[in-house]
């Protein structure tokens, strides 16, 4: 992607905000008919954290990236755009962005909330390095930010137990190295998977076809899942975006030095890992700690791989994301 002569982009700071409360699976099995061992064998999640009822995901967002900037040593005025990828803002209008722009001091930066699901925080890396890479803008903030315990039945089993909440930032900032920064991208989406995952307000938004409807739970604004249906789609276009990412960029799979993949479920990570037959390490799986954060997984993966020392200049990074749309993609960058 990076263009003769063109700019590069490297990662000037990451930042992480996770509520204090913990809801483990023991506590989860007081409430709805499951076991910490079904949850733990089906999901690989043992706990996750759950935000209290005065906090939104822009009050982890605003934690997360004023953590960022501190990790990057840089003022919030430094920023020209802040990207907010969610599926749980308070309001669409206005975005959560221009809020937390103006909160952390940030004005007049530009400002714009991102709705790709767990795919998010990899549509924002992809739209925003292109935009310094081109010379638009400096610096780009892209935070990913969930409240997903309010947005599931705590009634229902086949949902609650996946999700938790966090927020986790990254500042993107120009270098004069054309060689850093993202190398290649994919962005994909098949709408027509939409009801396998998606989150009523209305009865006028339940699926037409009375097998569909049957999965609905009687709750809304409660997310719906069809849980095999999006197993099966998150493994299959993973693989697939993966292979078709390397073999575009002609990289082996060891030339990479770590697959950050969205935290969605153990076992879809284990299968990918086993199909493209990597060591453990190089596809972390910290999900046993945080639940599916969809737009946050990504950055929590990040900061877990930097305070292991493994996220360092040189290295090739894929990331990979895929979640409710159905939306997915890739972004390749050299560190
Ligand atoms: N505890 C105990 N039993 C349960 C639970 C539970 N929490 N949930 C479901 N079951 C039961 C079901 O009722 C079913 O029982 P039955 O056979 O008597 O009918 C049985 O367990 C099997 O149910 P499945 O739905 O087939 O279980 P599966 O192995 O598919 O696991 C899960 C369910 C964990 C949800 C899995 O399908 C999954 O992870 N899917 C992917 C979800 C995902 O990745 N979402 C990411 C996108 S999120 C986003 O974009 C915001």
């Amino acid at each position: 992607m990076n263009a003769p002569g063109s700019r590069g982009v490297r990662f000037a700071g990451t930042g992480v905000a996770l509520p204090p409360g913990v809801l483990t699976n023991d506590d989860l099995a007081k409430r709805v008919d499951t076991s910490d061992e079904w949850i733990t064998q089906r999901t690989g999640i043992k706990q996750r954290h759950i935000a209290d009822e005065h906090t939104t995901a822009r009050d982890l967002a605003r934690q997360a990236l004023l953590a960022a900037l501190d990790d990057a040593d840089l003022k919030p005025t430094d920023l020209d755009l802040v990207l907010v990828a969610t599926i749980t803002p308070e309001m669409t209008c206005p975005s959560t962005a221009a809020r937390l722009v103006d909160e952390i001091g940030a004005t007049p930066a530009g400002a714009m909330d991102l709705t790709a699901a767990c795919a998010g925080f990899v549509y924002g890396l992809n739209l925003a390095a292109p935009l310094i890479q081109t010379g638009q803008y400096q610096r780009i903030a892209i935070v990913g930010a969930e409240v997903l315990t309010k947005a599931v039945d705590f009634t229902d089993r086949r949902t609650c137990i996946l999700f938790g909440d966090a927020a986790g930032a990254t500042i993107l900032e120009a270098t004069d190295d054309p060689t850093q920064g993202c190398l290649l991208q994919t962005v994909r989406s098949d709408g027509g998977h939409w009801k396998h995952l998606y989150l009523p307000t209305d009865q006028t938004h339940l699926p037409e076809d009375p097998h569909e409807r049957e999965l609905f739970n009687g709750t809304l604004g409660a997310l719906q899942m069809n849980g095999r249906e999006v197993f099966k789609v998150a493994v299959q276009q993973t693989e697939n975006i993966i292979l078709e990412t390397l073999d575009r960029a002609g990289l082996q799979a060891d030339e990479i030095a770590s697959f950050i993949c969205h935290q969605s479920n153990a076992r879809i990570l284990e299968l990918t890992r086993k199909r493209l037959d990597l060591p453990a390490d190089k596809l972390p799986i910290n999900i046993d700690r945080f639940g599916n954060t969809s737009a946050a997984s990504i950055p929590l993966v990040m900061r877990d791989l930097q305070l292991a020392g493994q996220f360092n200049p040189g290295d090739l990074i894929l990331f990979t994301g895929i979640g409710g749309g159905m939306c997915w993609a890739t972004s390749l960058w050299k560190l």
